[in-house]
């Protein structure tokens, strides 16, 4: 492809500075009046500040400015190709908003009775179902509010279980290609992780999970692991790792974050998995990184469903009504979880249907499959294996010729018009760039980032650049990084520094 060709992607057109919004600010100057009181006014002089609010004085046009402003800066799904691997950064498409917007679902009360909530409980309920459907798991909370709370709630399932039978249990063993979230996660549920080495192949062996559960036995609460991982392989020996983990007793918790590589296609239940989180905001394309809330409900196998957070949404009589249950971990989330995130992953699950689902799955496989293929040939790949959705490449050739590191190519990129894929992460791989194309991307788009792609290794091999500048284009430029550290700007005050 012509250089001009996608570099014409990177060109923003008119794109205005902005300062911070205190710097519109003026005094008296005012954007809102709220309306005369139409009831005596009632003020308790304890509730009431001591000093005015250090707020800005703008008008409502100061406030549109600023704000579009800024919005002009960002990048996103709807600017371009958005290749974060393990973020998955799907196209979230518009029938999703207006569903989410209709009156009846974006005014409803999270407190109403539910006689006056019928649709809205009927709505969790049925993401409960589909949920269960799709993971080959009996029950769902969908209250967890991202993720990293799924991974928490999911665990708190398994410390409630091994409490109500009596043992105590110390232990999650994790791989040491998972999301930073489930160590933290292990720690926020007081369990101590244990870091497995995934093999060569970049999976994990059996006999590494073996040692393990040779070493700690009975204290071992669970094992943790990402399917596919966030290298971009689906781990093989899952079902007999599952059956190694249950001989102590142990439950086994899947990171769904990746699932749209097999939403359709393969169920975790039928690996042995006990338990696990969906990523709304990734599989279902509910928006997100920065775009909205997300959702990370939780799915589990049935002796864990009488831990499942409270309260719980059950059909019977033709009726939704509310239940509490005696044994649960108690509430993770008001609102049964974010609730718009639901009926936008909800209308998403019932427009493509099963068929459509896997169709997703395919297309995700398919064009991470061709990236790869594409970016092989100039970049050095970590594992030559069948990848699912996402692959890792890395600087390792660049660096080598003309000491170029991630970093730089990742700036590089934005430079010709993508975001950069999840840099330095996983970190067994050293300089990884986790790429994640999704099914959004049309050849035409996967083909500019690879000539995009191409154009950086052309020249960091020619010698002509180290894109020690990069990014020249973007509204902030290069930052120094260093000085940001050591002197940060917080205040404006700072700023005269
Ligand atoms: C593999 C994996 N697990 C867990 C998470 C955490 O999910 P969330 O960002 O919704 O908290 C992520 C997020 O990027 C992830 O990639």
């Amino acid at each position: 492809m012509a250089e001009k060709d996608y570099h014409s992607h990177a060109t923003t057109g008119l794109i205005l500075r902005e300062d911070t919004i205190f710097e519109r600010s003026s005094s008296g100057r005012e954007g809102y009046r709220l309306p005369n009181l139409e009831v005596p006014e009632v003020s308790p002089k304890s509730l009431r500040r001591s000093h005015p609010a250090e707020l800005p004085e703008v008008g409502e046009l100061d406030v549109v400015r600023h704000f579009t402003r800024l919005s002009s800066w960002n990048y996103s799904i709807d600017t371009g190709m958005f290749p974060l691997g393990s973020c998955t950064m799907k196209y979230n498409p518009r029938i999703n908003e207006e569903v989410a917007a209709l009156p009846g679902l974006s005014d409803i009360h999270p407190d109403a009775p539910a006689e006056v909530s019928q649709g809205a409980l009927e709505i969790i309920y049925q993401m409960e179902r589909l949920l269960c459907e799709i993971a080959g798991l009996d029950a769902c909370t969908t209250q967890p509010a991202a993720g990293a709370v799924g991974e928490f709630t999911g665990l708190a399932l398994v410390h409630a279980f091994h409490k109500h039978h009596g043992s105590r249990r110390k232990y999650v063993l994790v791989p040491d290609t998972a999301h930073g979230t489930n160590p933290a996660s292990c720690t926020l549920a007081g369990y101590e992780t244990i870091t497995l080495p995934s093999s060569k192949t970049g999976v994990l062996g059996v006999d590494t999970v073996r040692e393990a559960v040779e070493k700690y036995g009975r204290d071992i609460a669970a094992i943790m692991i990402t399917n596919p991982n966030t290298l971009g392989l689906f781990e093989t020996n899952i079902l007999e790792i599952s059956e190694v983990v249950h001989s102590v007793g142990a439950q086994v918790y899947m990171d769904g974050a990746n699932m749209n590589a097999i939403v359709g296609m393969a169920k975790p239940g039928h690996m042995g998995v006990d338990v696990m989180h969906f990523n709304l905001h990734k599989t279902f394309s509910t928006p997100h990184g920065g775009g909205g809330p997300g959702a990370g409900p939780v799915a589990v196998r049935e002796h864990l469903a009488p831990y499942l957070p409270n309260p719980r949404v059950v059909h019977t009589d033709s009726k939704y009504s509310v239940e509490y249950l005696p044994e649960s971990i108690g509430k993770v989330k008001g609102a049964f979880g974010n609730f718009g995130m639901l009926v936008r992953a909800l209308c998403y699950i019932r427009h493509h249907g099963a068929e459509g689902l896997r169709a997703i799955a395919r297309a995700s496989v398919l064009n991470a499959n061709y990236l790869k293929h594409q970016l092989s040939k100039r970049f050095k790949l970590s594992h030559d294996a069948p990848s699912f959705h996402e692959f890792v490449v890395s600087d390792a050739l660049q660096a080598k010729v003309g000491g170029v590191k991630t970093l730089q190519i990742a700036k590089a990129l934005m430079d010709r018009g993508f975001h950069p894929p999840t840099i330095y992460f996983p970190l067994v791989v050293p300089g990884a760039m986790l790429i994640e194309p999704t099914e959004t991307e049309s050849l035409q788009d996967l083909d500019r980032f690879i000539a995009a792609m191409n154009d950086i290794a052309d020249r960091i091999e020619s010698g002509e650049e180290t894109f020690a500048d990069a990014p020249t284009k973007t509204i902030v430029g290069k930052v120094d990084e260093a000085l940001a550290a050591r002197r940060p700007v917080l205040s404006l005050d700072d700023r005269a520094l």
